[in-house]
């Protein structure tokens, strides 16, 4: 395979739907970043270029002429070639990614603050000035500048979705901060850029921005306690999860529910995925989740949950109910 068909490969296996491109840029923060990444790439394809056509070049010419060349001749191309032209190509480098570094960090006035808090393996996000905690579903508007405030109450994370900006790290102690304005609606992957133990692989999440009056409208909708269950199967999980040990862990807004190592769930119907963005939200897989959630994700703090066929199908269908 020659190499362009190669480097061709190697690009189209960048965009694929698992597996978003820094390329597919849907953030002006990103786009600046993409912008350095084509002046790298093109600059290391002129300088691959030049070297392989001095390396033709030369196996045309053959030994016939290695003679004539003089000994200035050669240290000249070594000083250019060897030095002068890498300084140059590292300064530019330099100077052009801590300009855009200082760009893509800008504290933007009237910018919407979002807190995200990497727990061990998932993602706390909360939304200060409002009663809203969700997890692994970063709701954001589009149009507005956004500082989401990054921190961790464990090891070091990184909190990274490529088409919309670079990584930032999540440390212990520290407050970080991503600065970003999503241009699109849409519904954007994100993921753990940072070893973090066992789970690391496992700890993904989305972006999913909406038009500003969507926003709001979710907003409003995510303010709201949890009501009562309306079905029977709905009201014996509540029942269920207040018995065992669910409650300890989890809160649930407007029960008795007032845990804080797992998730808030108090919106937890209307996500999409479960498991840190592993898993889609199915009642199957949420069943095989609570039952044990060690064969899924091993090393994650919530420990199997021996109940019977019916209570699971009860704890399932509460949870299934809550923030629709
Ligand atoms: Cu968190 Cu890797």
């Amino acid at each position: 395979m020659t190499r362009s068909a190669l480097l061709a490969l190697v690009l189209a296996s960048c965009g694929s739907g698992d597996s978003p491109s820094m390329l597919d840029t849907h953030a002006g923060e990103a786009r600046h970043i993409a912008g350095v990444w084509w002046l790298m790439f093109g600059i290391a394809a002129g300088v691959y270029l030049v070297v392989a056509t001095l390396i033709f070049w030369a196996l045309l010419r053959g030994r016939r002429r290695q003679h004539r060349t003089s000994r200035l001749n050669e240290n000249a191309f070594i000083v250019v070639g060897g030095v002068l032209v890498p300084v140059v190509i590292l300064a530019l480098l330099a100077v052009v990614t801590v300009t855009t570094t200082k760009t893509v960090r800008t504290d933007e006035p009237g910018a919407l603050r979002i807190e995200v808090v990497g727990k061990r393996w998932w993602w706390e996000v909360r939304y200060p000035g409002t009663k809203v905690v969700t997890a692994n579903e970063v709701h954001v508007p589009t149009g507005r500048p956004l500082d989401i405030q990054l921190d961790s109450d464990n090891v070091i994370h990184s909190f990274w979705v490529p088409q919309l900006a670079g990584k930032v790290d999540m440390i212990p102690g520290q407050h970080n901060h991503l600065r970003v304005t999503v241009d699109d609606p849409g519904t954007y992957l994100g993921e753990c850029a940072e070893f973090c133990a066992v789970g690391h692989a496992h700890m993904r999440f989305v972006v999913i921005a909406d038009p500003p009056a969507e926003f709001d409208r979710w907003m409003t909708r995510r303010e709201q306690a949890a009501t009562n269950p309306v079905s029977d199967a709905a009201a014996r999980g509540q029942v269920v999860f207040q018995r065992e040990s669910c409650a300890g862990c989890h809160t649930i807004r407007g029960t008795a529910a007032t845990g804080v190592i797992g998730p808030d769930l108090t919106d937890f119907g209307s996500r999409k995925w479960i498991a840190a963005a592993t898993l889609r939200n199915t009642k199957a897989n949420l069943a095989a989740w609570i039952a044990n959630s060690q064969t899924i994700k091993p090393g994650n703090l919530m420990p199997p949950m021996s109940l019977s066929p019916g209570d699971l199908d009860a704890v399932v269908a509460y949870l299934e109910s809550l923030g629709s």
